[in-house]
């Protein structure tokens, strides 16, 4: 099929690659010139393994490419996907601008029967709305359909996620729309649940609040098992092992970050406002999310009294392995708290302090695990890269300053802790 992808951000560019790789030809559009550019060169927009070969082997093969013409893109395929950001506002509504943005143009450019799929994460009623701001600009009703179609992709293994997800949520209020959308994803092993589109939207932020709710949930019971003695690691084991509460994303730590748990959880409760509903539960893990981040601070003002002239290093920025993304990130707070209480702050990621630098904090940033704990008070681990799961202890030990360590991920042999004689502080854990 002939497929437009409008937005190249991490849902668009995986979107694109995963029809192209599957045979359908793609335009990808971004108004960003230089991104574009980087793409039809085979640079990717985003970090993310495995993309880059996807992306040259699409190229070379003619099956997908890359403009900043949208009527190119929509004069030449039968669907338009919108995958643009629709980020958080400081009152956690989303900002929607580029969404209406793209939605105000495809009305003055298509002229013959086009899908329109929303993939972008987008308020409960966004469909109903497209659908009549297009009717309102004069576009026939017999020259479009509007589908909501969210997408549930992780990233760090995003491509697998979109060709072989748990499932695929398509909310359509047409038939003919129903009958396109199925041989869109004819290819796909996953489940198709065809629904209404204020279903389909609301399906993507209870799926995501209900994640993110289990980890806050998880990590208020690790905060228990510290105050009593008990072991996390074996209460989360065992209730994973109940098949109706599954041992997924009861990982205790410093809470969740990224670009969607934050961002869904505060727009679901603001949607639930917009319509009378307090969503008290969500609120509360939201909640919950914010003070868990603060922990490593807490241990350490109960350790050294105050930061002033204690150097702090940050092991890992992203907000989670396998990823350049620090949105969101809970190492960010803690960076900011730390600055509030005028530590020194020495950073390490092996990906992502690119990123940090452009925040412009007086922080220094390394490439080299070692360095960046030498002379340090104290380690806080923030994401669990292999690099920091596998780091030899005894050199750590051997360049702090004061050899301790706050395990925000819980990643640490324990056994080797122990020999390693640093002063060891975790989630929940027994030591
Ligand atoms: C998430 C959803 O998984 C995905 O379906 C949705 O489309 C977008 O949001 P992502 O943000 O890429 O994906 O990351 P995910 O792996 O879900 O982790 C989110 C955050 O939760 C990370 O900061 C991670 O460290 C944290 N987490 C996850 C925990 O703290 N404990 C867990 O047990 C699992």
């Amino acid at each position: 099929m002939n497929i437009c992808v409008v937005g190249t951000g991490y849902v668009g560019l995986v979107t694109a690659l995963g029809f192209a790789k599957l045979g359908n030809r793609v335009i990808c559009v971004d108004k960003d010139d230089d991104k574009i550019g980087n793409l039809n060169k085979g640079i990717p927009s985003i970090y993310e393994e495995g993309i880059e070969e996807i992306l040259r082997e699409c190229l070379e093969k003619k099956r997908i490419a890359f403009t900043n013409d949208l009527s190119e893109g929509i004069n030449n395929s039968e669907i338009i996907f919108i995958a643009v950001g629709t980020p958080e506002k400081d009152d956690w509504n989303i900002d929607m601008t580029q969404v209406h943005e793209v939605v105000n143009q495809i009305s003055n450019i298509i002229s013959s029967y086009k899908i329109i799929v929303i993939k972008s994460t987008v308020p409960v009623g966004t469909q109903r709305e497209t659908k009549k701001h297009l009717r309102e600009k004069g576009v026939p009703e017999e020259n479009f359909d509007i589908v909501s179609n969210p997408e549930f992709l992780s990233e760090g293994r995003a491509l697998n996620d979109f060709l072989n997800g748990d499932r695929i949520v398509i909310g359509c209020d047409s038939s003919k729309g129903k009958i396109i959308m199925r041989k869109v994803y004819e290819h796909f092993n996953s489940e198709i649940i065809y629904t209404l589109p204020e279903t389909a939207e609301i399906i993507k932020y209870a799926s995501n609040a209900f994640l993110a709710t289990k980890i806050s949930f998880i990590n208020e019971i690790a905060n228990l098992c510290t105050k009593v003695g008990a072991n996390i690691e074996t209460v989360a084991y065992a209730m994973g092992l109940d098949k109706r509460i599954a041992p997924e994303f009861l990982r205790a730590g410093i809470g969740f970050g990224g670009s969607c748990f934050p961002k869904d959880t505060k727009a679901l409760v603001k949607i639930g406002e917009n319509h009378g509903i307090d969503l008290k539960i969500i609120r509360s893990a939201i909640r919950v999310n914010e003070k868990q981040r603060l922990i490593p601070i807490k241990i350490l003002l109960n350790k050294y009294g105050k930061l002033e002239n204690k150097t702090i290093t940050i092991l890992g920025l992203a907000f989670k392995p396998k990823t350049d993304d620090i949105r969101n990130a809970p190492s960010l707070t803690i960076i900011e708290e730390l600055i509030k209480n005028k530590a020194r702050i020495k950073c390490y990621d092996p990906i992502a302090t690119d990123k940090v630098k452009n925040m412009q904090w007086d922080i220094l940033c390394y490439k080299n695990l070692y360095d960046a704990v030498d002379k340090s008070d104290c380690a806080i681990i923030c994401t669990e890269w292999d690099e920091i799961y596998s780091m030899d202890l005894s050199i750590v030990k051997e360049r702090m300053n004061y050899p301790m360590i706050i395990d925000g991920r819980n990643i640490l042999d324990l056994e080797k802790v122990k020999e390693s004689e640093i002063e060891y502080y975790s989630i929940g854990r027994l030591n």
